[in-house]
């Protein structure tokens, strides 16, 4: 079966194409693909015929997305759509990755985890984007799996954002005395080689719809950076703020934490707690033995 993947060199997409080595994987780079025009899309998808495109690419830079709206727009929304169309026209199953930020915009603060049944309230232009990204890909591709994740850390990093927090933590560490990390962003850090994992064994069944998968548990911002500095044995003073304290361009949820509910329904929800895929994580990278 062939799967095509888009954003392949990406944090998650290069993750997918590992998770996915018994099948015939067609990875498609930036350099491959350009998911805003339907031209691009459908030129390379018709080439390859996929039986699955898996739709990673993302524009993922939340505070830049607040100054170039109509980019974000055009990727995360119509880039969405254009996937779901050629897909539909191969008549290949879809599988489009999005975020937990399309919650988090309620007036009363949410303080337990979201389902899939819960109505997206984004707080961001890129929460926003991701949202209408989500809609066009479900109405344009009957056979389609939303799926959302959560703050994900992979050892290729994020292409988009340069790296991924757990990058960024250690080598603050070993320029400052002490980090100041904001305390009041609660969520569930998900390891892309566990998410990708999920994906290949739901796309290869067809229970359609809206899928939360992210790793067990929650924290914030300030909490995963002690487990962090716990786990590599780092000793240096951590300060917990709050948002107010480290002011961003694009408001964040202060509580996104998706519950996986569809895959639990399903009896497939087996997502390890986060702390023991961050310490596989740093076990990959080399920063633990
Ligand atoms: N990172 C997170 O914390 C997080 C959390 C929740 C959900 N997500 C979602 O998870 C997915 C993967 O994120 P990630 O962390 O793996 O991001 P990433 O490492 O930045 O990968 C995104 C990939 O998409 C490619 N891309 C960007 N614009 C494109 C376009 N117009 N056409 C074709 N390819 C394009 C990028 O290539 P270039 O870099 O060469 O442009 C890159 O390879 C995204 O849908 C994101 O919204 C991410």
């Amino acid at each position: 079966m062939k799967i095509a993947v888009t954003g392949a060199n990406g944090q998650l997409g290069t993750d997918l194409c590992r998770a996915l080595h018994d099948f015939d994987v067609i990875p498609l780079t930036h350099a491959d693909v350009e998911i805003t025009s339907v031209v691009s899309v459908r030129e390379v998808m018709m080439k390859h015929k996929p039986a699955v495109i898996i739709n990673t690419a993302a524009f993922v830079r939340v505070d830049d997305c607040e100054d170039e709206q109509d980019k974000a727009f055009s990727v995360n929304c119509l880039g969405a759509r254009n996937v779901a169309v050629v897909a539909q026209e191969l008549g290949a199953k879809l599988v489009h990755i999005s975020t937990d930020y399309v919650f988090g915009g309620e007036t009363e603060p949410r303080t337990t985890p979201y389902t899939e049944f819960d109505t997206p309230v984004p707080l961001s232009v890129y929460g926003r984007s991701k949202l209408a990204g989500e809609n066009l890909a479900r109405h344009f591709c009957l056979r389609h799996f939303i799926v959302r994740a959560s703050a994900l850390f992979g050892v290729a990093g994020s292409s988009g954002k340069g790296g991924n927090f757990i990058e960024t933590m250690l080598r603050l560490v070993e320029e400052r005395d002490e980090l100041r990390v904001v305390n009041d962003q609660v969520f569930s850090p998900t390891y892309t080689a566990d998410l990708a994992r999920k994906i290949a064994q739901l796309m290869t069944g067809d229970y359609y719809g809206i899928f939360h998968v992210t790793n067990s548990g929650a924290c914030s911002w300030y909490e995963f950076t002690v487990q962090i500095f716990k786990l590599t044995g780092i000793t240096t003073p951590i300060v917990p703020i709050t948002s107010d304290q480290y002011p961003q361009k694009a408001r964040r949820p202060s509580y996104s934490v998706l519950d996986n509910s569809h895959l639990r329904l399903l009896g497939m929800d087996d997502m390890r707690p986060w702390q023991e895929a961050l310490e596989d994580y740093l076990a990959a990278r080399g920063h633990i033995a």
